[in-house]
């Protein structure tokens, strides 16, 4: 990827769907059209990948992604589904509907992607270019909607040539996209709520279901990439064991998430060391942030001491996640 070139624009076809599996299968990021709007897509199963996504994207905080899968099968290998979630896919799928579930044991979808959660949103999109692809490529592809954070979703390869060429590997032109407007969101995590209103409307989504639609307050902030999950949700992950931020020494009885080379005073009588990026790359950081605390928060260890993390780029992300994480206690 380079800042300094155009992204390559192909004609959506099977040439461009072949060219969108060998940049997802090297870790890059294509944008390409669904039903809805143009996601911009990366191996779901690649925490690099992934991390790249968030860094071209812009986003200030991982926020969960979705990932989108060919059909039902290769959701279930995803994600569980309740009796209302086998409703919806069955009367919905292909098409812009989006449902959070519990993660499936096994799941492959690296952890930076879900934020760290134990749900997993999964989608089933019905457009021929975003079909091609994923049949192709034959693992789940994380899109978000393909903008800069905080602008509007892109429905033309235009906008998002606009918000994002020089930063991404290639985007797919499939035209317009029909719809317009983002998936609907439902969760099936006990009892249905509608997590985004979007393109299938709620009394069709009833009437699937056969009983109403829980509301789920909205996320306080403008940002249209926040994450909606209302607080009967889990809508952070956090570790059961105390963070303690920026630190410069590791007490004994303590783990140590670390970045960078030189490790701090006591590391050697950390009981478990894991480190985010021994290089100081902060793409390798995000990637590995999520596996990382929680493996260390399973060390049983007093406290988890976290080394300072630098806040341009992703660090800002990463440092997001772990003030929220450490508020938690
Ligand atoms: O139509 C769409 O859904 C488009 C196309 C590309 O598929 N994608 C899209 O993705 O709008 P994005 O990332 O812009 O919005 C996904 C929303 C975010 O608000 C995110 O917080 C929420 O889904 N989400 C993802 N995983 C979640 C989870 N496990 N729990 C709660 N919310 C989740
Ligand atoms: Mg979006």
């Amino acid at each position: 990827m380079t800042a300094l070139l155009a992204t390559r624009v192909l004609p959506a076809g099977s040439a461009a769907a072949a060219e969108a599996v060998r940049v997802l299968a090297a870790g890059g990021l294509v944008a390409f059209p669904t039903e809805t709007v143009y996601g911009l897509g990366a191996d779901a199963t690649d925490g690099r990948a992934v991390a790249r996504l968030y860094e071209a994207k812009g986003r200030p905080a991982f926020n969960p992604l979705i990932a989108h899968v060919t059909d039902r099968p290769a959701a279930q290998a995803l994600a569980r589904f309740d009796a209302d979630a086998e409703r919806l896919a069955a009367a919905l799928w292909p098409g812009p509907l989006t449902l959070v579930l519990p993660k499936a044991g096994g799941c492959p979808v690296a952890e930076l992607a879900t934020a760290g959660l134990d749900t997993v949103a999964v989608r089933v999109p019905d457009h021929a270019a975003a079909r091609d692809i994923l049949k192709a490529f034959g693992k789940p592809v994380v899109a978000p909607s393909a903008n800069r954070s905080g602008h509007v979703s892109p429905t033309t390869a235009a906008h998002v040539a606009a918000d994002l060429s020089g930063r991404i590997d290639l985007i797919i032109d499939g035209g317009p996209t029909p719809v317009g407007v983002e998936s609907t969101i439902v969760a099936c995590l006990g009892e249905p709520a509608l997590l985004r209103p979007g393109g299938v409307p709620r009394a069709i989504i009833e009437r699937a279901l056969g009983k109403k639609l829980a509301d789920a307050p909205a996320a306080p902030s403008g940002d249209d990439d926040a994450p909606l999950a209302p607080g009967m949700l889990v809508s952070h992950y956090a570790p059961r064991t105390r963070l303690r931020l920026d630190a410069c020494r590791v007490e004994p009885g303590e783990a140590l998430l670390a970045f960078g080379a030189a490790l701090p005073a006591g590391a050697e009588r950390g009981k478990k060391i894991l480190n985010l990026s021994p290089r100081c790359d902060l793409v390798e950081a995000a990637a590995n942030l999520f596996s990382h605390l929680r493996a260390l928060d399973a060390a049983g260890a007093s406290a988890i001491a976290v080394m300072a993390i630098p806040r341009d780029g992703l660090g800002e992300a990463i440092n997001d996640r772990l003030g929220r994480a450490a508020a938690k206690r």
